[in-house]
């Protein structure tokens, strides 16, 4: 991955699941990385494991509702590393019911962590990236976030919202080569697939298959427009639609 060699990625999730799997990846690829999430114990583990396979991994402790504690953790990532050039917004959380039965508590949790939170990121990396005129955003959204699934509520929502933050950014930014990514994936076998305990893990995806489209998707060249939205199906879903 010669092009992503020796850049900064500053990674939300990267205590858990898909964002960790990202992180870790990127630091095999020689991507320095900052590891943001609110569980400090779980970021030491990560970043030990990074830097015991040569690569360099910040620890940025932050909660994702809190703005000022995000700003904070991009400026020790620029101070620390340097300038970010790929932004992984795979923090989240998840909140299901039905409209009528809607919490509105965990409706505002759901979107400052799932939606305001990728939105301060994204804005708060944009300008650099502008001025240097490269920069890679993946945010992991969801299949939740492109098909209508009954049930789904908050999550759903944030998703779908995720996906045009993101499809809005491109647009925004296709002439500065800036790419940016929804990732949609299905069941991912992470904890927080926990919540779906009607769901056989070996139906999932695993964290390995969506990590390996994202570095897929970070290796192509940059005239090549892959997206924004990236959508993971498993092939043993079958509540599916079998069309978008
Ligand atoms: N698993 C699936 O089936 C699936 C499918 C489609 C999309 N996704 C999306 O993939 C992303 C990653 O999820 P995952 O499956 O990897 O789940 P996970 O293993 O449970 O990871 C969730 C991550 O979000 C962080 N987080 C949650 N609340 C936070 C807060 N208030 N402040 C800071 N960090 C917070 C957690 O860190 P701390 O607890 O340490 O703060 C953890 O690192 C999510 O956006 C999710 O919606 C998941």
């Amino acid at each position: 991955m010669d092009t992503l060699n020796a850049t900064v990625a500053f990674v939300t999730g990267a205590s858990s699941g898909i964002g960790e799997g990202i992180a870790k990846m990127l630091a095999v690829e020689g991507v320095k990385v900052a590891l943001v999430a609110r569980r400090q114990n779980e970021l030491q583990r990560v970043a030990e494991e990074i830097r015991r396979h040569g690569g360099t991994a910040l620890i940025a402790p932050a909660d994702l509702r809190d703005e000022q504690a995000l700003r904070a953790a991009v400026e020790q990532t620029c101070n620390t590393l340097g300038p970010i050039d790929i932004l992984v917004n795979s923090g989240g959380i998840i909140n299901v019911s039905p409209i009528h039965d809607i919490d509105m508590q965990d409706w505002d949790a759901t979107m400052a962590i799932n939606l305001r939170a990728p939105t301060v990121l994204c804005a708060a990396v944009l300008p650099g990236m502008r001025k240097r005129k490269r920069g890679y955003i993946i945010n992991i959204a969801s299949e939740a976030g492109v098909f209508v699934y009954a049930g789904m509520g908050a999550y759903a929502i944030s998703k779908h919202a995720l996906r045009v933050l993101t499809e809005l950014i491109q647009e925004e930014n296709q002439a500065f080569g800036i790419k940016a990514w929804a990732i949609c994936p299905g069941f991912v076998d992470t904890p927080m697939a926990a919540w779906a305990s009607g769901t056989n893990r070996d139906d999932m995806l695993t964290v390995e298959e969506v990590v390996g489209i994202v570095r897929f998707l970070l290796t192509q060249g940059k005239n090549i427009k892959l997206g924004p939205k990236i959508l993971i199906r498993t092939m043993r879903n079958p509540f599916s639609p079998a069309d978008e």
